[in-house]
């Protein structure tokens, strides 16, 4: 059994969490709290990066030792510090890395740097007793990843976005229809009052034979639309919107399903928690008989426990980060 502390500041969510787990066994959360900046950054209409570090470094403390607290444990009996490292924002990665690596230094205990996308990626697993082959879909702010999964840390990149992400179609998108940062959640919303049927978005690329994503060209048909009807029906233009990302995402997502005979598609990442996104991915699953895996709520946007985890493994195989490893803001995965 190990215990580890896990500090995630890559963006715009401090967090940390505290875990417990051996190998073959289900991973505890024994905490996992979050200071959330999205109000701070709401009225600038998107993360500050200058803002954000500032929150971080003052957010930090308190919910190490709330963390602490909800877990039952004293700091000294930790096994392990994990902290995100990259891709992210460098000054925020910097606050968060560099706490982890003084408790790490001041304990004489390891110092583990986890890549973000690694623990979105493994998520939909966290809960269970391993990490089976998958085709992982990683759907977030920054990234849209489509990864075929051999074993925890064996990874090759199917595909990616040749532009934007999809939580980053819709934040723009969001913004563009007047709605509050962050768009991906407002959109969900809207969407459920709008005909989907109102608007033909184009679905880029979903027919090419490659296995990468754009959704600039989408963003664009959006403004274009919003530009030459007179006063669009504002639910119908998110509801017509979200289902051309949907249908991208699900018909991508099969096409390398079909390709590398996967037997499961695990769904990870903020736009993850998209209901419709997770009953056309639930549909198309069923339908070829391919077992479908998603987080938890809590678990798909950004959190501390999915960077636990991630780091749970490498400790548990016995690996470790330098102390005087850098951060990475462009990290791949
Ligand atoms: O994984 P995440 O918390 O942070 C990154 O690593 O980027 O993802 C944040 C993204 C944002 O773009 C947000 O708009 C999107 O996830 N998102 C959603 C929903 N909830 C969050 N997109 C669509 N529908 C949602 N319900
Ligand atoms: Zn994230």
């Amino acid at each position: 059994m190990a215990l580890i502390l896990a500090i995630e500041s890559s963006c715009d969510e401090t967090a940390v969490a505290v875990l417990r787990g051996a190998k073959g066994e289900p991973t505890e959360v024994l905490a996992s709290v979050i200071s959330s900046q999205i109000e701070l950054h709401r009225e600038h209409g998107g993360v500050v990066p200058e803002l954000a570090s500032r929150n971080h470094s003052l957010h930090l403390r308190p919910l190490v030792e709330q963390a602490l607290a909800e877990a039952e444990i004293a700091i000294g009996e930790v096994d392990a510090l994990a902290a995100t490292t990259g891709p992210g924002l460098a000054s925020s990665l910097l606050i968060g890395s560099t706490a982890a690596k003084a408790m790490a230094c001041a304990l004489g205990k390891p110092f583990i740097g986890v890549n973000h996308l690694e623990g979105h990626l493994l998520s939909p697993f966290l809960l269970e007793t391993e990490v089976p082959p998958h085709l992982g879909l990683i759907v977030s702010g920054g990234h849209t990843l489509l990864i075929d999964v051999k074993a925890a840390g064996e990874y090759q990149k199917l595909g990616s976005t040749r532009d934007d992400a999809a939580g980053e179609a819709f934040d723009k998108v969001g913004k563009m229809l007047g709605l509050p940062y962050p768009g991906g959640p407002e959109i969900e919303k809207v969407a459920k009052e709008g005909s989907s049927a109102a608007f033909d978005f184009p679905r880029s690329m979903l027919h090419d034979p490659h296995l990468d994503f754009s959704f600039s060209g989408l963003k664009t048909a959006v403004l274009y639309t919003l530009q030459k009807e007179q006063n669009p029906v504002v639910a119908d233009l998110a509801a017509s919107f979200q289902l051309a990302v949907i249908e991208t995402l699900v018909g991508k997502t099969m096409k390398a399903a079909r390709r590398s005979r996967a037997k499961i598609i695990a769904l990870s990442g903020g736009v993850s928690m998209n209901r419709a996104l997770r009953a056309a991915f639930q549909e198309a699953c069923d339908r070829a008989g391919i077992r479908l895996a998603v987080a938890p709520p809590d678990l798909c946007t950004d959190n501390a426990a999915m960077i636990g985890f991630a780091g749970l493994l490498r400790f548990l195989d016995g690996a470790s980060s330098r102390l005087d490893a850098d951060i990475s803001p462009n990290l791949p995965l």
